[in-house]
C-alpha cells in the first residue's frame, strides 16, 4: 500500500515538473500557434505552393549535385516537410531563416495548406508507391513540448522517436538503420538527437515499355565519350514533348500509374556542352517554363530510357549549412520550444531510393500509332526521338499540383568501361 501511494505521489509529482515545463514552453509558443480562425479565403494556394517547392527543388538540387559523380537521387519535398516541422518549433531567428529556405509565408493559413498538400503527395496502391518516412530521434532523457509535437504529428510533417543515443548508442544507431533501411555511415550520434527521412518510389508507367526491345547499348558522357552500356527500354509513343531554352534541354513527361497521379520528367541536354554551369545556371523559374512548354506531339516519338535503381544517402546537415542554416544544430536557444533539454541534432541524413523499369499498366502500343506521315517539319524530327544516352536530370512529379518528389540526376551507366 505505502510504495503505492509513493508511485503516486511520485506520478503527480513528475506531472507537475513536466507542467511547469510545458506551460513555459507554450507561452513562448503562443506567437506561433494563435489560432488562426478560419482559413476559408486561403483555397487556392496551389500557385504559390508550387513556386515554392520549385525554387527550393532547384537550390538543393544544385548544392547537391556537384557533391559527387552528378548521379543521385534526393527529395526535395521530404527535405522540405522535415524542415518545416523544425521551422514550426524553431525560435524567431532560426525559424525565419528556415522559412525563406523552404519559401513558406509567415501567415498561418498559407502554412497550414501548404502542410496539407505537402502531406497529401504520397500513395501506396499497387500501381505506384511513393512513400516517405520523417523522423525526429531523440534520447530518451529528452521530453517533446506537446504543443509542437502534435502540431508536426497532426500534419504530417514529421515522427518524433526515442532512442538511447546516449546510453547505448550503437544500439541506437542499427536500430536506426534497420527502421530506415540504410547505411547511414556518417550518422552522428554525439548530440541529444537526430533527424532522418527517407523517400521510396516504385511505380508503373501509365504505359508499358516494349518488353522485346530492353537491350543492352552504350551510354555517352556529356563530351561524347563511350563511358559504358545501359539496359536500354525502348518504345514509340505519343508524349509530351517540350525544350528549355536556357539550359538547352529537351524535355519529355511520361506518365505513372492507373490514373497518370504521377510523372517522370526528364531533362536531355542537347548539343555538347558541360552539365555543370548548366545545374549552376538552373532556377525554379526556368523548371516552371519547361513544365509549361510541355506539348503533345503531332508524330509519335522514339523514347529510349535506361533501366535501373538508384539509392542515395545524403548528409542534408552539410547541404544545409551551406544554405545557411547553422543555429539548428548548434545553438540550444534554436530548439528549446522543440524539447528539453532542447533538441541538438548531430545528424540529419536522407536516404531516397528510386527504380525505373520497364514494366506499366498498360501494354505498350501495338497497332499503328495515330501518325501524319513521317515527320517532315525539322521541329517534328527534333521532336520525334527522346534517346537517353547520356547524362540527363529528372524528377518525379505529382500530377495534381505539378511539385517535385523526387529529383534526379543520372550519369554512371550499369556497366562501366
Ligand atoms: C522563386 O525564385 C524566384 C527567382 O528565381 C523569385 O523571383 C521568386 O520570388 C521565388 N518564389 C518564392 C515563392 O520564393
Amino acid at each position: 500500500m505505502r510504495s503505492l501511494i509513493l508511485l503516486v505521489a511520485l506520478s503527480i509529482c513528475s506531472a507537475s515538473t513536466n507542467k511547469r515545463n510545458i506551460v513555459t514552453i507554450q507561452s513562448s509558443l503562443d506567437d506561433i500557434y494563435t489560432d488562426p480562425g478560419s482559413c476559408h479565403g486561403y483555397t487556392n494556394v496551389i500557385e504559390d505552393y508550387r513556386e515554392a517547392m520549385y525554387n527550393f527543388t532547384i537550390e538543393t538540387y544544385k548544392q547537391v549535385a556537384p557533391r559527387g559523380t552528378y548521379q543521385f537521387v534526393m527529395s526535395p519535398l521530404s527535405m522540405w516537410m522535415t524542415l518545416a516541422a523544425m521551422a514550426e518549433g524553431a525560435n524567431h531567428y532560426t525559424q525565419n531563416y528556415l522559412f525563406d529556405l523552404l519559401h513558406i509565408p509567415r501567415n498561418q493559413c498559407i502554412r497550414q495548406k501548404y502542410y496539407e498538400l505537402a502531406a497529401s503527395r504520397f500513395s501506396l496502391t499497387a500501381d505506384a508507391t511513393v512513400v516517405s518516412k520523417r523522423a525526429l530521434v531523440i534520447d530518451e532523457g529528452v521530453t517533446t513540448n506537446p504543443v509542437w509535437h502534435n502540431f508536426v504529428t497532426k500534419h504530417r510533417l514529421l515522427d518524433v522517436l526515442t532512442a538511447p543515443l546516449k546510453y547505448n548508442p550503437g544500439a541506437a544507431a542499427s536500430t536506426i538503420r534497420q527502421v530506415v533501411s540504410a547505411n547511414f555511415p556518417r550518422l552522428d550520434l554525439r548530440g541529444n538527437s537526430v533527424l532522418i527521412d527517407t523517400m521510396d518510389y516504385n511505380g508503373l508507367w501509365n504505359t508499358a515499355f516494349a518488353d522485346a526491345v530492353v537491350k543492352r547499348a552504350p551510354f555517352y558522357s556529356i563530351e561524347g565519350r563511350h563511358i559504358g552500356a545501359v539496359d536500354l527500354m525502348t518504345v514509340k509513343r505519343h508524349g509530351k514533348i517540350g525544350y528549355m531554352p536556357a539550359i538547352q534541354a529537351k524535355i519529355l513527361e511520361l506518365p505513372i500509374g492507373m490514373n497518370k497521379q504521377y510523372s517522370i520528367i526528364i531533362a536531355l541536354v542537347v548539343g555538347n556542352i558541360d552539365i555543370r554551369p548548366i545545374i549552376n545556371q538552373m532556377k525554379g523559374s526556368i523548371l516552371a517554363e519547361g513544365i509549361r512548354s510541355l506539348k503533345e506531339t503531332r508524330v509519335p516519338i522514339h523514347i529510349a530510357l535506361p533501366q535501373f535503381k538508384i539509392n542515395s544517402e545524403l548528409d542534408a546537415k552539410i547541404i544545409l549549412e551551406d544554405l545557411g542554416i547553422t543555429s539548428l544544430w548548434t545553438d540550444p536557444e534554436a530548439t528549446r520550444y522543440i524539447s528539453s533539454p532542447p533538441a541538438l541534432p548531430s545528424s540529419y541524413v536522407q536516404r531516397a531510393t528510386l527504380t525505373l523499369n520497364k514494366h506499366g499498366v498498360h501494354p505498350p502500343p501495338i497497332t499503328e500509332l495515330r501518325s501524319f506521315g513521317p515527320p517532315t517539319a525539322p521541329e517534328d524530327l527534333f521532336f520525334s526521338e527522346f534517346i537517353a544516352d547520356r547524362p540527363f536530370m529528372f524528377g518525379l512529379f505529382d500530377t495534381e499540383t505539378h511539385t517535385c518528389l523526387m529529383s534526379t540526376m543520372y550519369s554512371q551507366p550499369t556497366y562501366p568501361i
